[in-house]
Formats: structure tokens, sequence, C-alpha cells
């Protein structure tokens, strides 16, 4: 039906006749003559109409937003001073000759080019139209690209693609599961993958070498604006490995996307100890474009009469930290304010402070609602540790470990973005020495990335100590998030129980994965792997804030999907056939 696409129109085609197919973007009437923008998803292009081709012009009078277009027309240059230089298109337009409309279109409920003042939920609701606008168009593109480059690469390396089942049983990944009740075995459910972890390590066994799979992974759990309850993993398991060959062949993927994609070097990836991330950054995953970091000085506060910081400096399960901020003394008390409120989301009871005015007039200088309750040489060392100078604020977290590092870490992320300290451009990392274990609320132990994890040490060093374990696993993180994590494996039956039997799991580990312990029984490979979110990869490199724009239908903050108005009741014939009755009377009391 067409001969060019709408954006391919340039003045290289002057004077040719071209027939473009696409939608009316918009539609100007100038004095007699009627401009429409013609858009597909290439671009647009402008496309003019006068009075003197009567039916067509007629026609083009006729049109609305929105409308399908077909069009003949000859490219010309646009008149002097017309000329647009921001559109690829810009310099000429298209003369129309013939105009046949494909299809009408009801006026749409938010203009394409206001979207943003339409509320998400339109937006969401009549996704197929919030789709056409070119930048999500562009990012979906961006999407395609990048699934591309990464089949390729992984090929290339010897990586098979192998698929592995949706309808499953639970995976422990650490969320809540999406259950599919079964109509052949009635009263039993299949659980949809929280990821193929398991599949790829059978693959393993099975022999496959190298597997890689673009995986869609779910999980039923709180949202965010960097998670769905439905997503994307590039999924990549490999045998005969060290934790380096993942983390180099990982190196590299990213390496040549950045490259391929955007046309930027990444560099080198720093190694960070677990460990160490969580005493400079309070954070697993640190945003290493923010050059801010939390000082301890607990030993600094274990004689002070400051029952706050004297409490938490003489406990091993607390932490009393420091976090200076150049430039900040400039923060009024209202801001201020606003920050011990932003640091009480995360369970801190307070945020100490001191603002360095003047540090040549030693406590003088200084202004803060603390140091009345500490020792001038005291308060002096703190600020010497931490580099302050003049015109400085110094920020005080003291509390259990798990608090100080949330809040005094999320601290670190807000004042580098709003004191203009955090850098543009990327900061890619690997996070490693991952602990195996953390403790739960209840006294429990809960893996850190999942138990297939191969844990550093022996089966009988682990049931001794499981909370000093190490695991082999490593995460990269770009800019403050976790991209993937991965990990070698447990390739030994007995370190596999060990593991469940830490976790008190029992009777329980022998019907969940009673086959994988067979598995391993019968030649299991050494192996490893890594799984990236592929979302969130993507709304990285296009630069935007919501994994929800990478994703051409996502579902709401409450997971649920508003075009298609689902999840949905069902009828009671398929209620019937499944074996299920929805407990109606206790729902409606409930709500
Ligand atoms: P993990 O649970 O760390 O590891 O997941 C890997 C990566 O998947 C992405 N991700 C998500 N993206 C969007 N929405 C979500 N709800 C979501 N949850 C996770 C993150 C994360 O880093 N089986 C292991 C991998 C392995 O060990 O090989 C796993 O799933 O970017
Ligand atoms: P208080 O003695 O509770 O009035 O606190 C004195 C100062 O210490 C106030 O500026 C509080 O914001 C701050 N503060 C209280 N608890 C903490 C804490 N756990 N960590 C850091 N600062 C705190």
């Amino acid at each position: 039906m067409r001969t060019h696409y709408c954006g391919t129109i340039t003045s290289e085609l002057t004077g040719e006749q071209v027939e473009l197919t696409g939608w009316v973007h918009r539609r100007r009437d100038h004095g007699g003559v009627i401009f429409l923008d013609v858009r597909d998803r290439t671009g647009i292009v402008q496309v003019v109409y006068d009075p003197d081709t009567e039916g067509p012009f007629a026609t083009a009078e006729s049109v609305r937003n929105e409308f399908v277009l077909h069009v003949k027309g000859k490219v010309r240059p646009r008149p002097e001073g017309t000329v647009n230089p921001d559109m690829t298109t810009g310099e000429v337009e298209v003369l129309g000759l013939e105009l046949e409309i494909l299809n009408a279109a009801a006026t749409p409920p938010f203009q394409l080019d206001e979207h943003s003042e339409a509320g998400e939920d339109v937006r969401l609701r009549y996704r197929y139209l919030d789709l056409r606008r070119p930048e999500m168009q562009q990012r979906l593109q961006t999407r395609a690209r990048i699934t591309s480059i990464v089949r390729s690469y992984l090929e290339e390396q010897g990586y098979w693609e192998v698929e592995t089942p949706t309808l499953s049983r639970t995976t422990p990944e650490g969320a809540r599961d999406y259950l599919v009740p079964s109509r052949t075995h009635p009263g039993q459910f299949f659980a949809l993958p929280q990821s193929p972890q398991i599949y790829k390590q059978l693959l393993m066994m099975s022999g496959f070498d190298k597997y890689y799979q673009i995986a869609r992974c779910y999980r039923d759990e709180d949202l965010r604006h960097d998670r769905q309850p439905e997503f994307t993993q590039v999924d990549i398991e490999a045998s005969f490995v060290t934790a380096n060959d993942i983390m180099s062949l990982t190196e590299g993927m990213l390496k040549s996307l950045f490259v391929e994609v955007l046309g930027v070097e990444l560099g080198e990836f720093p190694i960070i100890a677990w460990d160490d991330a969580m005493r400079d950054y309070g954070s697993d995953r640190p945003d290493l474009r923010n050059p801010l970091k939390l000082v301890d000085i607990a030993d600094l506060m274990r004689e002070v009469e400051f029952k706050v910081f004297n409490g938490p400096a003489n406990d091993d399960k607390s932490r009393v930290v420091a976090l200076r901020a150049p430039g900040g003394a400039k923060l009024s008390r209202k801001v201020i304010d606003d920050y011990t409120g932003f640091v009480a989301r995360y369970g801190a009871k307070g945020l100490a402070y001191i603002k360095v005015n003047e540090l040549a007039s030693g406590v003088a200088g200084l202004q803060s609602p603390i140091i009345k309750f500490l020792p001038e040489d005291v308060v002096l060392k703190v600020l010497e540790r931490v580099g302050a100078e003049d015109g400085d604020v110094v920020f005080f977290g003291a509390d259990r470990k798990g608090i100080v590092n949330d809040a005094i870490g999320a601290l670190r992320n807000e004042l580098g973005r709003e004191l203009g300290l955090t850098r543009d451009g990327w900061a890619p990392c690997w996070v490693v020495d991952w602990p195996m274990f953390s403790e739960t609320k209840d006294g429990g132990l809960a893996a850190e990335h999942h138990p297939f994890t191969k844990p550093v040490g022996s089966p009988e060093a682990l049931l001794e100590n499981p909370l000093a374990a190490k695991a082999d696993a490593y995460d990269v993180v770009l800019n403050g998030y976790e991209l993937g994590g991965g990990s070698l494996r447990v390739h030994d039956e007995r370190m596999q129980s060990a593991i469940f039997e830490a976790m008190k799991m029992g009777a329980e580990a022998q019907t969940k994965f009673g086959f994988l312990l067979d598995a391993l029984k019968f030649g299991a490979p050494p192996h490893g792997g890594i799984a990236l979110g592929m979302d969130r990869l993507v709304m990285l490199m296009t630069g935007t804030q919501a994994i929800r724009d990478v994703i051409a239908f996502p579902k709401t903050q409450s997971a649920a999907d508003l075009m298609m108005a689902a999840p949905s009741e069902v009828d009671e014939q398929q209620l019937r056939e499944l074996n299920l009755r929805v407990r109606r009377e206790e729902k409606k009391e409930e709500s």
C-alpha cells in the first residue's frame, strides 16, 4: 500500500511521488490550506492539501485526529521560514494529490501529544492508544533491539535457548506464588514460576552445558516503580564454570549492549564485597555515581552519656554512623525536618545533625541539637573522621544495623540527588561475598539469594554457624538498581540437604524438592549462573523512571490490567469444572 514510511521522507526524495499510510497526528486548517501531520512507527511527515485538488481537499477537511489514511503525493521543499529543524522530515512536505480514508476514529480519550495531562489510569485503560505515542514505540523498539543483541551475544558464546514450563510448582525466590487450579487434579494447583531456577539447574544435570532463556517470571509481591508481577529475565546457566566466568560473560554482554545501543563504553565493573557495601553505603545495591559514604563512629561513642548514641555503640547488632553532606549547612530547618520524616519511614527514631558553619571556631562554629550532649573532643574527632569542612552538614544514625542501613542509605541517595552530588552517567558494579542467610523476624533463617546457592565451606561448617556462612553469589548493580543476581550452585546432595536442614525445612524439603535432591545423586556437574531483569535493564537504558514504560501491557500498582479488566470473575461452570467455590459472603464482609 505504501512506497515509503512517513519518517523516511527527506529532501533526497524531493520531486518524487510517494505513497504513505498512517494516522492523523494533527490536522490544521490554515486559511484554506489543510495540513495533516501523518504518523507511523517511523515518525511524522507533513502533508498539505490545497483547494485546487478538489476531491482530496474535501476529504482532508473531513478527517480528524487518529483517522487512518492512505496518501499519494509529491515531495517538495517547505517554503522558507517553515522548516522545522526538530523533525527528521522537517525540511520537506508532501503535496497531497490523492487521499483515501482507510478508517475513521472516534475522538480519543486523551490527546496523544498531551498524554502527561491524562491520568495514568486512562492511559492504561486505552493502552493501545498510549502505545501509539512515538516515545512509547521507540522504547519498545529499543527493547526489541536489546533482546536481539542479547540473543546473538549468548548464541555466539555457545548458549542454547531452552524453554521451560510456566505451569509448574512453587519455586523459592521469596515472593508469593501465582497459582493456577488444575481441572484434572481436583483441589491441586500449579504455581507460575518465580524464575526458571530449578529447571535450568536440571538442564545442567542433563548435560546441556550452556543454557539461556528470555524467561517470563511471576511474583505476587508489593509493586514498586521497578517491579511488576510478571516480568522478564535474561536467564543464564552454565556448567564447569567459576563465578568469574559468569561475571565476565555478563559484563561482556552489558558492555556490548551499551556500545551498540547507546554508544557508551561502560569501563571496568568495580567488585565490592557485601560487607563493604553495607558499611560504606548501607545498601547491597549502591549507586556509585553518588560520592557520599557512611562512616562508622561507634568506637567514639561508647563512653558518651548521650543514650541515643551510646546504646547502639555498645551493641554488636547496632551501628552508629555519620554521613557528611558537603554544602549541606545551607539546608533549612524545614528541609532537615522533612529528612527526619523521611528516615522515620525506614524506622529511624530521629535524625541528629551538626551544621558546620566555621570549623576554626571549634564548637562555637557548629550548630546542632546534640552537641550539648557530647564532649567537645568527641565532636571534633567525628568531624575530623568524616573530613567535614565549613558549609557542610553531618547527619547521624544510631540504631539496629538494618534500620541504620536502610534509613541512612536512603538518605544518602536523597542527599546525593538534592544537593546535585550524584553525577550523570553510568556506574555499574558487582557486589560479591554475600552472606548465605539472613535472620527472619521470628528468628529463623532465610536464604539471601535462594537455597540452591553454594555456600563457601563444608556442610558441617554451615550447620555449625549458618549466619556466618558466605555464599558464592554475585549481584550486578547499575546506578543503584539491582540489575541481576546469580551464584554458583550446590551440586552436592549433602550440602543441599544441609541447607534445607539449616532452614528447618526437613520434611517439607523432601516433598517440595525431593526430585532435585534425587537429581543431585545422579552425577550433577558443578554449575552456576545469573538472571538479569530485562525490564529494569531496558528502563535504565531508555532513561525512563518506571518499568511500566518499557512493558507493552503492564499491570497497575494493584496488579490489575485495566484494559482487559483482568483479573476478573469467572462463571459458575468454569468454577465447577475446577472444583472451586468462591467464598463470596466472606469476601463481602471483608470489604
Ligand atoms: P532474582 O530474584 O535476583 O534472582 O531475580 C533476578 C533479577 O530479576 C529482576 N526482578 C524483577 N524485575 C521486575 N519485577 C520484579 N518483580 C522483579 N523481581 C526480580 C531483578 C533481579 O535482579 N533465579 C535467580 C537468578 C539466579 O540465581 O540465576 C533469580 O531469580 O533485576
Ligand atoms: P532526643 O534526645 O530523642 O530528643 O534526640 C536528640 C536528637 O537526636 C534529635 O535531633 C533527634 O532527631 C536525634 N535522634 C534521636 N534518635 C536518633 C537515632 N536513633 N539516630 C540518630 N539521631 C537520633
